[in-house]
């Protein structure tokens, strides 16, 4: 059975200070989760501290991005190595944000893919359409080409322990979620060309999570889809009780 994930992504929000109180606050709210994987995803400048807020508790700790190369002359730029060194042992890569405005492409998705598999790093890979190709009904050849080349050379065995987001641009921070028909659609397509691509196994254990205006409110509909292994929570994780309900929301899945 694929243990289901909550991922909170902070994006540029929250201070070291402010992160770190989020944890120390999150910390009793769930200290009784079995069986939900909960991770938070603060920017690069507070992993350090929010990973030793959270040692030995069952909160992990994400970097939003990263890059490929071991090091070099990036100027702004920070390796796997490093995010992993500073107490991540996840990385978000591909968000539509990192996509639309910083230049990310499915090839570029794809070294960060690799050099986070490299620093056994679990990466959580989005994909999503936007509201113009959703309605010139395109979602699901927008989904097959990014899933397709993101995970290009990847393995089997690598695949069991990749996440994947399906993220619809035109739900993120816009409180529009996607109805659970929806995504369990695309949800379901998306595991159907794990299947075709990677083989039944590997495909059963990839998880499949939803994000896209997650709330306290909808998170149960939402993961009560079969193939819906948890959610990436943008807005509503920033907030402590909200993002220990949505993480509730998740349980006895
Ligand atoms: P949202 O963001 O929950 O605020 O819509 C989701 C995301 O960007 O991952």
């Amino acid at each position: 059975m694929r243990q289901p994930m909550i991922a909170g992504n902070w994006k540029m929000f929250k201070t070291v200070h402010e992160a770190v109180v989020f944890v120390k606050e999150l910390r009793p709210l769930v200290a009784d989760v079995t069986g939900v994987e909960i991770v938070v995803a603060p920017p690069f400048t507070a992993i350090h501290a929010v990973a030793e807020a959270a040692r030995n508790t069952n909160i992990g700790v994400s970097a939003q991005s990263l890059h490929w190369e071991r090091e070099g002359a990036f100027t702004g730029e920070v390796s796997a190595g490093m995010v992993r060194e500073a107490g991540a042992e996840y990385v978000i890569l591909g968000h539509s944000e990192r996509r639309t405005l910083f230049g990310d492409t499915d090839l570029t998705v794809n070294r960060r893919l690799m050099a986070a598999l490299a620093a056994e790093l679990t990466p959580i890979v989005c994909v999503g359409e936007t509201l113009e190709q959703r309605e010139g009904g395109q979602t699901l050849a927008v989904l097959d080409q990014q899933l397709k080349q993101s995970l290009d050379g990847v393995t089997g065995a690598q695949l069991a322990a990749i996440v994947v987001a399906y993220e619809p641009v035109w739900a993120i921070g816009t409180g529009r979620n996607a109805t659970p028909a929806q995504a369990g659609e695309a949800h379901t397509h998306l595991r159907g060309r794990l299947r075709q691509w990677f083989g039944a196994d590997a495909a059963e254990q990839c998880r499949l999570l939803y994000g896209g205006s997650v709330k306290p409110g909808n998170i149960a509909t939402l993961i009560a889809e079969a193939d819906v292994d948890g959610a990436l929570v943008g807005g509503a994780s920033l907030d402590v009780a909200s993002f220990a309900e949505i993480v509730r929301g998740a349980l006895g899945r």
